[in-house]
């Protein structure tokens, strides 16, 4: 695989992570018209599972960095003819694209592509990881917080079939922070254990709500009213928060389900903010893939 794709949070060591948010910091600041210097790179987009955020802040991204950008439309492409994930890739490889963007509902579908010689960022794998989320969770949380040590997440929901929780654990306990998971306890997954959700807002730094993911087969029992009252964000957690906590979500949220509509822009909410930052990362990422240093190292 090419070293400069990016396929799990496992692939970054703390200075690797510290580099792209840097470099994404600077994105919104001194380096805010910059540019790849290979001329009209050109990036595939594939996303085989539903986006708005990752597909178009990536697509924001490259246009951004003056990328020519092929976003392509899976449902028409060769794999509907049986034609492999591998053969897709090293097709666009030989074709001429210099680097490709992939959202897959296989578990570590890139295992798969030993032998593409672009760099491959991965835009999300089945409930395995979510890296470009997981940067730009870390880059919402460093904004607010100047550090990522010694901080005290929560993450709330669907564990079970999270990938958001997956790529937050790995790389908020490298950095030095805690992360506590909550919900209902058919969610709970292997090497997640869950705590009381009333009792971990209390303490904690930020609260990140997940959504309930019914297309990875994902039950709940009762009413999403239930839900809301028994694992959701609602009015009266929102009030248990410290004054200096943030709420965040990856989105898309479900109204009235895992959130309260109104506290999507409740003044402690960051979830609009962490799309805007979704693209900073990733220019930095695609940056990164192109094999070009920091800015600033
Ligand atoms: N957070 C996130 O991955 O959103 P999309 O599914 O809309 O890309």
């Amino acid at each position: 695989m090419n070293k400069n794709s990016l396929l799990s949070m496992r692939d970054l060591a703390e200075s690797d992570i510290f580099s792209i948010l840097n470099d994404a910091l600077l994105f919104e600041t001194e380096y805010k018209d910059w540019q790849l210097p290979v001329n009209q790179a050109m990036v595939a987009n594939l996303f085989f599972e539903a986006s708005t955020r990752t597909h178009y802040s990536f697509e924001s991204a490259e246009y951004q960095l003056g990328c020519k950008v092929a976003d392509i439309d899976t449902s028409v492409s060769s794999i509907t003819k049986g034609e492999t994930l591998y053969d897709t890739i090293k097709t666009l490889e030989v074709i001429g694209y210099d680097a490709v963007v992939i959202r897959h509902p296989e578990d570590a579908y890139y295992a798969r592509l030993e032998g593409v010689e672009i760099p491959v960022i991965n835009a999300g794998d089945g409930k395995g990881e979510h890296p470009t989320q997981c940067l730009l969770d870390l880059l919402t949380l460093y904004k607010e917080f100047g550090t990522l040590k010694s901080l005290k997440v929560v993450i709330c929901g669907d564990i079970a079939h999270s990938r958001v929780a997956a790529s937050n654990k790995h790389a908020l306990e490298m950095l030095g922070s805690s992360v506590a998971f909550c919900g209902p306890s058919e969610w709970e997954r292997e090497g997640f254990p869950f705590v009381d959700f009333d009792e971990a807002i209390k303490s904690a730094d930020a609260v990140m709500m997940l959504r309930i993911q019914r297309e990875r087969g994902a039950k709940t029992t009762g009413t999403d009213a239930e839900y809301l009252n028994a694992y959701g964000m609602n009015k009266d957690r929102y009030k248990m928060l410290q004054d200096h906590a943030i709420l965040m979500h990856p989105a898309p949220v479900n109204r009235g389900v895992e959130i309260d509509g109104d506290l999507i822009e409740a003044e402690k909410s960051r979830i609009f903010p962490q799309m805007a930052n979704g693209v900073l990362v990733r220019k930095a990422v695609i940056k990164r893939a192109f094999g070009i240093k920091p800015f600033k190292e």
